[in-house]
């Protein structure tokens, strides 16, 4: 997979990109992460990359031309592949998880990173972007966005993680949240680990792993439900969660 990334801080990458599962991946020819620097694609002699807002106000706004005459050289770099055009905002659709397994299965992603209080709005339309947030928050730029969207979208490419199966089971993958793990010691400060997780039945485990998974959802973040992917079993184990959330709250 092929990542570009166009910044006016190019010295940010790969940052946090460069370690760990991430930076085995690029070494290993996995992503192919490519930075440019916006500043080299802005028209005057003072390589100005933002200018004053029309209609007045506070703050500088991103340019519009360094943006469309970088992202010409982007495509022009690797012409074949038609890229998925990012502009992390905190005006786009929020990212989620359903949204990082469709990039993961884009053959090439750009993303255009904003600072400052905004990026002219014709950006977007000329370059083909989607804008995308990474939730209900303001950041001073999208560098950091991109960095959580290619952290998310590459552990997703086949052979990143080394456990194919640890993808498979993370939370939203199902469109739940994890059931709690454990591992030694069994017992640490008064808090012991389940006995079903001692006891070596892995019926009675699987069981207890998906009602937990549901309980967390229900306490934690209730409105994924109604997106969740649930089958018979679950949608038993839910109404008894339920029932007895119920009778607890008449007690
Ligand atoms: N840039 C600034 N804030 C952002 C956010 N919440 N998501 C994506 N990009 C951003």
């Amino acid at each position: 997979m092929r990542i570009d990334v166009v910044t006016i801080f190019p010295e940010l990458f790969p940052g946090p990109l460069g370690v760990g599962v991430l930076g085995r991946a690029r070494e290993g020819g996995v992503i192919d992460l490519a930075v440019w620097d916006l500043r080299a694609y802005a028209t005057d002699r003072h390589r100005s990359v933002d200018d004053a807002p029309y209609g007045g106000g506070a703050g500088m706004v991103m340019k519009v031309e360094p943006f469309v005459r970088a992202m010409e050289a982007v495509r022009a770099a690797h012409p074949v592949t038609q890229p998925v055009v990012l502009l992390p905002s905190p005006q786009g659709a929020v990212f989620t998880q359903a949204r990082a397994r469709a990039y993961a299965s884009a053959g090439r992603l750009v993303l255009l990173c904003g600072r400052y209080e905004g990026v002219d709005d014709r950006v977007a339309p000329l370059v083909g972007a989607e804008e995308v947030s990474i939730g209900d928050y303001v950041l001073t730029g999208g560098e950091l966005a991109a960095m959580v969207i290619i952290e998310a979208v590459v552990r997703l490419r086949p052979g990143v993680v080394g456990d194919d199966a640890s993808v498979a089971g993370d939370s939203f993958a199902a469109g739940l949240l994890d059931f709690p793990q454990y591992t030694r010691p069994v017992e640490f400060h008064g808090l012991a680990v389940p006995d079903v997780l001692l006891s070596g039945h892995h019926e009675a485990i699987r069981r207890w792993r998906k009602r937990e998974a549901l309980r967390r959802t229900l306490d934690r973040r209730p409105d994924l439900l109604d997106d969740a992917a649930l089958d018979d079993e679950a949608r038993a184990l839910l109404a008894e969660l339920r029932r007895a959330a119920a009778e607890h709250r008449r007690a």
